[in-house]
């Protein structure tokens, strides 16, 4: 189905102009955010692009605070669990594109992630890839999930932002010179 994206940019590009092919394949933002930064990244994909958006949602996170969090979730990673994950409102197999959207925990996947890259066959689709961390580094967790899709060849282009609501927008302007970059 072909999709009109409208979008204007901060620097007054129209979207659509630029996405030509993007703007007729169907993309799906599929992200997992515990504490909100991924989730607006998402979100702002989704209104650039005209995606449409899936929240992974374990079946259990680990402690929301303190030092907890970070160890309980952290070798979850590290062992590269995979939780139950609720049932997706949107087929993936329905769509051309895939933007993977998730935090680096412990250097790697979150495990909410990891489940959803072992369920899914990413054969013949375009795989985009929007890091978050803390430390502005995702080069080990990207590398897991370009291994966990399968064929280096899907992942077009790849972000990594920090913290993205230190700086909302910042983040909403760095997105937009992704997507733009990703579109051309
Ligand atoms: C369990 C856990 C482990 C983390 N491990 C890392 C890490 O190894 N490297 C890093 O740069 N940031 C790490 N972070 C920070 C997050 O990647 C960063 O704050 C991210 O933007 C949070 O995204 P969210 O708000 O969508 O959950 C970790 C955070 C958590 C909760």
């Amino acid at each position: 189905m072909a999709r009109l994206i409208t979008t204007t940019m901060q620097n007054g590009t129209v979207l659509h102009e630029v996405m030509k092919g993007k703007a007729m394949s169907k993309i799906l933002v599929v992200y997992y955010s515990l504490d909100g930064n991924t989730e607006f990244a998402a979100d702002q994909i989704r209104s650039i692009t005209g995606a449409d958006i899936e929240k992974l949602i374990p079946e259990r996170e680990p402690t929301r605070s303190g030092f907890s969090k970070i160890l309980e979730g952290g070798f979850q990673a590290l062992i590269h669990y995979k939780p139950r994950i609720a049932h997706l409102k949107h087929d993936p197999t329905d769509y051309d594109t895939i933007v993977l959207a998730c935090p680096v925990w412990a250097g790697t996947c979150p495990p909410a992630m990891e489940t959803f890259l072992h369920k899914e066959s990413f054969s013949g689709k375009e795989v985009v890839i929007c890091a978050t961390s803390g430390s502005g580094n995702a080069d080990r967790m990207i590398d897991r999930i370009k291994a966990l899709v399968g064929d280096d060849n899907t992942v077009s282009v790849t972000a990594s932002l920090t913290e993205p609501l230190k700086d909302p927008d910042k983040t909403r302007q760095k997105l937009e010179e992704f997507c733009l970059a990703w579109a051309e």
